[in-house]
């Protein structure tokens, strides 16, 4: 694995001018400084792919992707970022060799990438061996349950034969050492002797969004125990941050996802042409595969097991979906046990019509409670619609609240002022702190989300404004730190840009190259391109950026203070926190700050 040295990368993207490697892929028009084209990652009909040569940098307002040179490269060609900067030196006619990494980088880089290259390698033998005369039986098994040749070699199906010594041997003679294959969880540590974890299955690679083989599962082909056996967590495999079918949805169009359970259902469905579906793949699903889903929609349809532990299921994820902001809807199976089972029974048109007819998240948390008491029993009445009340006060927005309170009483049989009561009741007994004795633990709630929303914004109004600006680093310096960002990316992203700042140089691209994922790139991208209103007078601006300031500020103390039982240090924060609460503090003169673009 060849590895680059940044002086190496940094003259590759000099000689890459963004503008021209892109508009080679997408056809683009001037529009004021920046240019504009067609997103070739989602589709659309009016331009709001733009692309900006001063930061070198382009930004989907639409999609959201975004990032540098390299980062378009490597979506757009499905390239490793080594990969991307081989081809964009040869395009633009350079000969780079690979450098010598220190000690650390080279420990790190190249165990992940030699777990991803292992991975690749293996899922390439597994995929030929399904094909091969060994692999006869697994072949058979997956035609058996319906799949046609390309989807199995869609999803990279392969097989894994019976002897366990077989991948180990291959991998050796490779050149692997017993150090390496350890780390990559494909392998069984026995007494004398390293033997393969998968035999006699037949093997899902699992792949991340970038299309890596991130690690396996494999299924026996008849009734043993466990049917599925899967690569346990390993440097490059976090089974609470990946979803199965992921690389596949994420190049839908579609408005939601479909979230099933198992590797056959994402399979099956993905084959009747709903491609947007994806697995949380045993685990429970978890906040991160939320906020990953939140990153390409808003909607959820759930299609979990029709069984006891399915539902179970489903009733963990509406909250988890509802908190990362997105709209749960649950589908019911029945009579059938999953996905796969009923689109080889009724076929997808069925299938379909399941899916609009899917019940919203709240709806079905109700009756699910509904189920658990007996509504003749007036004790049991009266519980159940205490319960309601209390469910009812998820609902943060007060008119989303009344709507689904209204809704409920309706289908409940349940008089709707009766409810509306015990939902102020409810709602005032989770008020906390003297202070705040108005505000209940639904308005809290909001306020505090609302308050998340606006410090998200004001961190990247911020960071936009200085690399417009970067005059303006001198009079902050002092006083803002990345510590005082308080989110891990965004932590990262104004630590490298104050690093630049303050040695005088101002490159973002170099900046997203920091960040490994492509996720994390556009995000940074997007940091670094938010619009801001530039008709202000001076004076205006000036206002703006300092109230800005004092924001970031604020909240960062505020957070600080929050959980703090030394008395010394509260007494310092409280005194910094009123220092942020009096303007005048900080002096910005724009006139020497801005650089006027
Ligand atoms: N699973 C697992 N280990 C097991 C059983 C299940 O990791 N021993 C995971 C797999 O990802 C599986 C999912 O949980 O796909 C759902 O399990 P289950 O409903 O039992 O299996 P199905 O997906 O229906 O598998 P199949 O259709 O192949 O029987
Ligand atoms: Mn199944």
């Amino acid at each position: 694995m060849a590895w680059y040295p940044p002086e190496v990368v940094d003259e590759v993207r000099l000689r890459s001018d963004i503008v021209d490697v892109i508009g080679s892929y997408v056809k683009l028009r001037r529009a004021g400084s920046n240019f504009l084209g067609l997103c070739p990652f989602h589709s659309e009909k009016s331009p709001s792919f733009n692309v900006n040569p001063s930061l070198q940098l382009y930004k989907c307002f639409g999609c959201g992707v975004g990032g540098d040179v390299f980062t378009f490269i490597r979506e757009y060609e499905n390239f490793s970022f080594t990969e991307a900067v081989e081809f964009l030196a040869e395009r633009s006619g350079m000969t780079i060799s690979a450098g010598e990494m220190n000690e650390e980088q080279r420990k790190r880089e190249s165990l992940r990438n030699q777990i991803l290259e292992i991975n690749k390698k293996t899922a390439t033998y597994y995929y030929a061996l399904l094909k091969s005369e060994y692999g006869r039986t697994g072949y058979e098994y997956l035609k058996n349950r319906g799949l046609s040749d390309s989807t199995m070699v869609h999803f990279g199906l392969g097989f894994a034969r019976s002897g366990g010594v077989e991948m180990y041997k291959y991998l050796k003679h490779e050149g692997y050492s017993d150090e390496v294959l350890k780390e990559t969880g494909l392998f069984k540590m026995e007494e004398r002797e390293i033997r393969d974890k998968f035999r006699n299955r037949v093997m899902f690679p699992i792949m991340d969004v970038s299309n890596h083989v991130i690690g396996f599962g494999g299924r026996v082909m008849g009734d043993a125990k466990p049917k599925y056996l899967n690569s346990p967590e390993t440097k490059v495999f976090d089974k609470g941050r990946n979803l199965y079918g992921l690389n596949y949805a994420k190049k839908g169009k579609k408005d939601a996802f479909l979230l099933c359970e198992g590797y056959m259902d994402v399979i099956a469905m993905h084959q009747a042409g709903f491609t947007n579906a994806v697995a949380s793949l045993g685990t429970a699903f978890t906040e991160n595969q939320a906020n990953i889903i939140k990153r390409y929609v808003e909607q959820v349809l759930l299609l979990y097991d029709s069984d006891e532990a399915g539902k179970k299921a489903a009733l963990r994820a509406i909250p988890i979906l509802r908190k990362a902001g997105i709209n749960g809807r649950v589908v019911s199976l029945a009579p059938y046990k999953d996905p796969d089972e009923f689109i080889k029974a009724e076929g997808k048109e069925a299938f379909e019509e399941r899916l609009s007819g899917a019940v919203n998240g709240f709806f079905f948390e109700i009756s699910v409670l509904k189920s658990g008491f007996d509504l003749s029993d007036p004790p049991q009445r009266t519980k159940f619609i205490h319960e309601t009340a209390k469910k009812l006060l998820v609902f943060r927005d007060k008119v989303e609240r009344d709507s689904y309170l209204e809704a409920v009483a309706a289908e409940h049989g349940i008089i709707k002022a009766d409810l509306k009561d015990l939902v102020i009741r409810y709602g005032n007994s989770y008020t906390e702190g003297y202070q705040e004795s108005r505000e209940t633990y639904a308005e809290r709630k909001t306020r505090e989300e609302k308050q998340k929303k606006g410090i998200d914004y004001s961190y990247r109004l911020f960071l936009s404004w200085l690399i417009a600006s970067p005059g303006l680093y001198s009079f902050i310096k002092e006083d803002v730190s990345a510590e005082d960002f308080l989110d891990e990316t965004y932590r990262k992203a104004a630590g490298l840009l104050f690093g630049q700042l303050e040695k005088g140089e101002l490159v973002p691209a170099r900046i997203i190259d920091q960040f490994e994922e492509v996720e994390s790139q556009s995000l940074v991208a997007g940091m670094f391109q938010t619009e801001f209103e530039t008709k202000m007078s001076p004076e205006e601006r000036e206002k703006a950026f300092t109230e800005l300031v004092y924001k970031i500020k604020e909240y960062s103390i505020e957070r600080r203070m929050r959980g703090l039982t030394d008395l010394n240090k509260l007494q310092e924060l409280v005194k910094e926190k009123k220092k942020w609460q009096n303007p005048g503090n900080l002096h910005i003169s724009l006139k020497d700050g801005e650089r006027y673009t």
